[in-house]
């Protein structure tokens, strides 16, 4: 007969201690079908890593949270507590002790192939895209029919990629029976992005009619691949409070010179009518470096929004305001960019060259995406400046 030591309760197990954690701040990525190579739903997946995660979050690598969270509170926020941290790190250097499954919370509930909720609909490209393993493929536009009869309001859309390898980044926006605008934007993904999940009573609307439109870039990755890419729409099961409309600022028209470690690039979205602030996503290609928002209001004084100290091409998630931004009319939210173009960025594609504005990855972006709430029948007046 074996006898074991009764654990001291300093010692943390796996089905006590580690599973809440793991269900809370990794399993969203780390199960069967998402975008982490390794699942973590059980003790027995878990074990052989344990190592690993040791080094990940001891290195604040995992789980991936780019912004600096003095500023303000996220909502989609996945930085682990310092208590959570510790438990971890004190559970590896214990051997990674099981425990006893009786203690395990009820495991958490996740939709088998989504992020979001279980889908209303679903609308797929209308044929596999073949992506060359080598040379450069232009942007792609599939046009997609919605066929509803009338007005639709989401509250939860994810865009999923079948071959995320080859999947720079997918826009798909909504096309009114107008035409008007080429379409508003509906949802994204790029690399490292979350879907998007508004709060109860807010919702993006698809009107009666509509089309969506799917604008894709496609990256060769040395290997041939196929893609169907695909959105999920989950519908408001009330008539919204308030509607989710994207804004944009832009800069285009910069010039990053051959080895340049810190160029300074700014952007601005003029705010024309009362809104609130509600998601910020900052988006640059390889160079970047760090991003910061800052709100500047009408009376002249300022509130910092987002900084992210150490810009990651492949984490690009839109950070939710845990509690949204009023803003009145004659605001401004103001973006500033840095890039490396210096031989230091490891994933800087030539130091040597200018660098402007381009689609490609060897070429520069500077856009800061906003989600802003408007009361459900408004039109959005506000817009990007220079
Ligand atoms: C938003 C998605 C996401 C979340 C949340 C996430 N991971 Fe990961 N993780 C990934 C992806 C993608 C990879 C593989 C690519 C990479 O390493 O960047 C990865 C890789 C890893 C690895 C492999 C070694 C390494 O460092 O690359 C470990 C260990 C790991 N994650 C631990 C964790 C732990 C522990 C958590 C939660 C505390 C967590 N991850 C949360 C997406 C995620």
């Amino acid at each position: 007969m074996v006898f074991t030591a009764t654990a001291p309760a300093a010692q943390p197990t796996f089905h006590r201690d580690i599973t809440p954690i793991l269900a809370a701040k990794c399993q969203t990525c780390h199960r069967p079908g998402e975008a982490a190579p390794m699942s973590f739903l059980t003790y027995t997946q878990t074990r052989p890593w344990a190592k690993a995660i040791r080094e990940a979050v001891a290195t604040n690598r995992m789980p991936p949270w780019h912004a600096d969270n003095t500023v303000t509170h996220y909502s989609n926020d996945l930085s682990l507590t310092p208590a959570q941290r510790s438990l971890i790190l004190a559970w590896v250097d214990a051997g990674a002790p099981e425990g006893n499954p009786a203690e395990a919370p009820k495991p958490k509930v996740f939709t088998d192939g989504w992020r979001i909720s279980k889908p209303d609909a679903i609308f797929t490209l209308p044929e596999s895209f073949p992506v060359p393993a080598k040379g450069t493929v232009e942007y792609q536009y599939f046009t997609v029919p919605t066929n509803f009869k009338e007005d639709r309001w989401v509250e939860m859309a994810e865009v999923r990629p079948s071959a995320r390898e080859v999947v720079h980044h997918a826009i798909v926006s909504v096309r009114d029976e107008s035409g008007f605008f080429g379409g508003q934007f509906l949802a994204g993904y790029a690399p490292g992005a979350a879907p998007q999940i508004w709060k109860p009573g807010v919702a993006r609307l698809i009107p009666a009619g509509a089309q969506l439109i799917f604008q894709m870039h496609y990256t060769a990755s040395g290997k041939s691949a196929t893609d169907r890419t695909q959105v999920g729409l989950v519908f408001a099961k009330h008539p919204p409070r308030e509607r989710a409309v994207a804004l944009r600022a832009i800069n285009s028209w910069f010039v990053i010179p051959p080895g340049a470690p810190s160029h300074k690039v700014e952007a601005a979205a003029q705010i024309s009518e009362p809104l609130k602030l509600a998601a910020i996503r900052p988006h640059m290609h390889l160079r970047g470096k760090a991003f910061e928002v800052t709100a500047r209001f009408p009376n002249g004084s300022s509130r910092s929004v987002l900084k992210v100290p150490r810009y990651d091409f492949h984490w690009q998630p839109y950070y939710y305001l845990e509690t949204p931004l009023e803003l009145p009319a004659g605001s401004r939210l103001e973006c500033t960019a840095w890039f490396d173009n210096s031989p230091n960025n490891p994933r800087n594609p030539d130091a040597t060259e200018s660098v402007r504005w381009g689609e490609q990855s060897w070429e520069e972006m500077m856009i800061g995406w906003f989600d802003v709430l408007l009361p459900v029948h408004e039109p959005l007046r506000s817009a990007t400046r220079r």
